[in-house]
């Protein structure tokens, strides 16, 4: 993909689905009993992987391309079957983690990997709390990644703590939690976001919250439900960064999830000096949502760490993006997590913010951003990271010359059509 510079951005957009609350539809809806209906659900290739894999376990999954309309013909909790081949999660951490916790606790062995990038993301943070409650997981390279065997064993409820707040490993935990002999607790040193809360709750689970701990006590079967997903504020960022960097631009993004454990960058931006006004807030299946009227405005660095960074992990490529056009230094901490996900984001941030001449040094847990200076067009290896070849795509809208992404197909994870309807702003 080639981009230039853009004189300004304008007009109406709505973002695809939110990936996470996607995934957790279709599997939750896979464990109730009866039809569930979702409407908004993100048709990426890792959504589309968790839809695979609850189609090997015999669930009938109907989906009309290009609708955002799915139909789950849940079994209830007990009436997945052996998968007929191996599992495969694709690039998808979070349909890899959550399924573990699931698997742990079927009547049957099943096999789970995925690409390259999910073959080197450690699984060790799932293996070991669910062996704890009595899961029988190996990893097929004895390398703490998948490929994973999981047989399916009777479970017993644990009282966890984690060291780093992260929902995939709490969901794995609490869906594991649904099957066992007694009440699972996990607690996390800042609340990650908590999709899986409300949406099991919404399912019929017994699940409740105190503090940072979140508490699932079995026994309840799940029934169908209608779920409505709203836009992912994670696909939203790259167009609230992009607004606020390019100047004289207006931009309306409507139907944004506005979770408040998904909404970092909201603040983030706000403390830079981002323009961005929510109208028409409302909430749906227990999920806030808004639209984002976002004007450019000039930038300033800022710090960010501590609680704040679960709410906005995966905004963080593309907040160091607008750190690189705001004048000032903005230093992000407390963010390690970034090494683990798709890429590791630290070190491919720092290449290819640096080939475009930008002032950034990395951290052992973050990114030092000395922004305001001019940049220039370059050719942006993206690791095949979604998040990547997306924040580079923003960056060439203001950078002088040609800007290059390499692997930029790898957006159709989480957004196909991103870069068209990045064009029908300009
Ligand atoms: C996700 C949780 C986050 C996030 C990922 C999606 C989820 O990962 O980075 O993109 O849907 O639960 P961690 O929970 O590992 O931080």
């Amino acid at each position: 993909m080639k981009l230039h510079k853009a004189a300004k951005l304008q007009g109406i957009i709505t973002v695809p689905g939110d990936k996470s609350i996607s995934h957790r539809s279709v599997m939750f809806a896979s464990l109730a009993k009866g039809t569930s209906e979702i409407t908004g659900f993100l048709e990426g290739a890792d959504c589309l992987s968790t839809i695979e894999c609850f189609h090997k376990m015999g669930i009938s999954i109907e989906m009309k391309k290009g609708s955002g309309r799915v139909l789950v013909h849940g079994k209830g909790l007990h009436g997945l079957s052996a998968p007929s081949a191996t599992l495969d999660a694709g690039n998808s951490g979070t349909t890899t983690r959550l399924i573990s916790g699931i698997l742990a606790a079927q009547n049957f062995t099943s096999r789970l990997t995925g690409d390259a990038s999910i073959q080197k993301r450690p699984m060790k943070r799932i293996i070991d709390p669910l062996s704890q409650m009595g899961a029988d997981i190996s990893s097929e390279s004895a390398n703490g990644c998948a490929p994973l065997v999981i047989r399916g064993m009777p479970l017993h409820g644990i009282d966890y703590t984690t060291k780093t707040a992260s929902a995939q490993v709490k969901s794995a935990i609490l869906l594991a939690g649904l099957y066992a002999d007694g009440v699972t607790k996990v607690t996390e040193p800042y609340v990650s976001r908590n999709h899986s809360e409300i949406m099991l709750h919404l399912f019929g689970a017994d699940l409740s919250t105190d503090g940072t701990t979140a508490i699932i006590r079995p026994g309840n079967p799940l029934y169908a439900r209608h779920i409505h997903v709203p836009g992912d504020i994670s696909s939203a960022a790259y167009f609230i960064a992009a607004a606020a960097i390019v100047p004289n631009s207006e931009i309306l993004i409507r139907n944004v999830g506005i979770n408040p454990t998904r909404d970092g960058v909201l603040k983030a931006a706000k403390a830079m000096g981002a323009d961005i006004t929510l109208e028409n807030i409302r909430t749906d299946c227990g999920e806030p949502a808004a639209d984002l009227l976002v004007r450019s405005s000039s930038l300033c660095g800022t710090q960010i760490g501590g609680s704040i960074i679960p709410s906005l992990i995966d905004e963080l490529p593309v907040i160091a993006v607008m750190a690189a056009f705001a004048n000032g230094c903005t230093v992000i901490r407390d963010a390690a997590e970034l090494k683990v996900k798709e890429s590791d984001r630290i070190a491919v941030m720092v290449e290819n913010l640096q080939a475009m001449g930008c002032d950034i040094e990395a951290t052992d847990d973050g990114m030092i951003i000395r922004g305001g200076n001019p940049l220039h067009g370059a050719v942006i290896h993206s690791y095949g990271d979604h998040r990547i070849a997306m924040s580079f795509a923003v960056a060439a809208l203001m950078a002088e010359g040609e800007t290059q992404i390499l692997e930029s197909e790898c957006v159709d994870i989480s957004y196909p059509g991103f870069y068209g309807d990045l064009q029908s702003l300009r």
